[in-house]
């Protein structure tokens, strides 16, 4: 088996909320994809999160089951990195609550997407939707990881494990955990609403219409953005007349990223032209990615016993990083062994 380099480790973790779709792949899954060559990857489906919103809860095991197809199916080789279940690793929690004592409320009083989701009823908000990010922290930091690839929704959650991780080993006066890096990048680290332009697309969007799906066949996808929404402007002509048609924008974006070419590039090619050749193109680079995608997921969720055995493995990997951590820490704070 090949060398890897063992300076970097690289984590990241979808949650299983069922709906996976482009903004995942694109924004997150996509990019881990090439650092699976060079570097030690955990991939993790991050349960304890998904039962912060109650919505999540009812098809929790076939929504793990379903993004563990994903991540194979999108590329990540089970062999080479550690796929496993967050709530499989003790650890998660055991960390996340020793780093919540380290983290001031204040620091959590700030996250916009807890202000988002708890709505105008905060104090009907559960306090794990609230305690969220030092759970987040905890998965990162339990492996000591050095870089974490996310769409950019996520970016203030990892600053605030950063800060976690800083705030720990100052209190300690050691270098325990490494500060980790966010990896935001591509040209689709945000993809928009097929229907609205100034929304993300979001799993829980309650219109289909909204978000392209993974698991989406290839005539859902040809209709999809057939209906997108654009504005009655002609194709723009340049980068800049794109800033105020967030519409436009995002479907540019989102042709660049899986065509791997820069937007003034796709801007060049379809300028003077109709949309509808926009659109049939880009429907056509969607299905071509999507479909292969979509007919693995299939494929491997007929065969339960196979991906199973994978998050098995993956949960013993992930643990023997984790107990050896764990017990560090245990030590640096001084708590009786038993
Ligand atoms: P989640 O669906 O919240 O578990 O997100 C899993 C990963 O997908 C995270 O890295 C997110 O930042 C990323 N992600 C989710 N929605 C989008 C989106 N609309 N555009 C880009 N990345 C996204
Ligand atoms: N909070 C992330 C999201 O909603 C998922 C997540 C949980 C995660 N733990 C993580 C992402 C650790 C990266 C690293 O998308």
């Amino acid at each position: 088996m090949e060398k890897k380099k063992e300076s970097k480790l690289i984590f990241s973790g979808v949650q299983p909320t069922g709906n996976l779709h482009l903004g995942n792949y694109l924004g997150a899954i996509k990019n881990w994809v090439k650092y699976q060559e060079d570097s030690n990857c955990i991939f993790c489906i991050v349960d304890l999160h998904a039962i912060t919103v109650s919505e999540n809860r009812e098809k929790i095991l076939d929504n793990t089951r379903e993004v563990a197809a994903a991540y194979i199916a999108s590329g990540i080789d089970p062999n080479k990195n550690t796929i496993f279940v967050q709530s499989n690793v003790t650890g998660h929690s055991e960390l996340s609550w020793i780093l919540s004592c380290h983290t001031p409320i204040g620091w959590l009083n700030r996250m916009t997407q807890f202000k988002d989701k708890a709505g105008k009823n905060k104090e009907k908000a559960p306090l794990g939707l609230y305690s969220y990010p030092v759970l987040m922290a905890a998965d990162i930091l339990l492996y000591k990881s050095t870089h974490v690839p996310v769409g950019e929704d996520q970016k203030q959650h990892l600053e605030l494990s950063r800060d976690v991780a800083q705030a720990f080993n100052r209190y300690y006066n050691q270098e325990f955990f490494p500060i980790p890096e966010p990896i935001i990048t591509g040209t689709a680290t945000r993809v928009m609403s097929l229907k609205n332009g100034l929304n993300k697309m979001s799993k829980s969007d309650p219109s289909d219409q909204s978000r392209i799906n993974l698991m989406d066949d290839s005539i859902s996808i040809i209709k999809k953005i057939q209906k997108a929404r654009t504005d009655s402007e002609p194709f723009p002509k340049s980068l800049e007349e794109m800033d105020n048609r967030p519409e436009i924008n995002n479907l540019i974006n989102i042709f660049s990223a899986l065509s791997e070419d820069l937007p003034q590039n796709v801007v060049a090619q379809y300028v003077g032209k109709d949309f509808k050749f926009f659109k049939e193109d880009l429907s056509d680079l969607v299905n071509q990615k999507i479909s292969n995608i979509s007919t693995e997921m299939h494929k491997l969720l007929k065969d339960l016993n196979y991906l199973d055995l994978i998050l098995k493995k993956g949960c013993q990997k992930a643990n023997e990083i984790a107990e050896k951590n764990v017990k560090d820490l245990k030590k640096i704070i001084g708590f009786f062994e038993a």
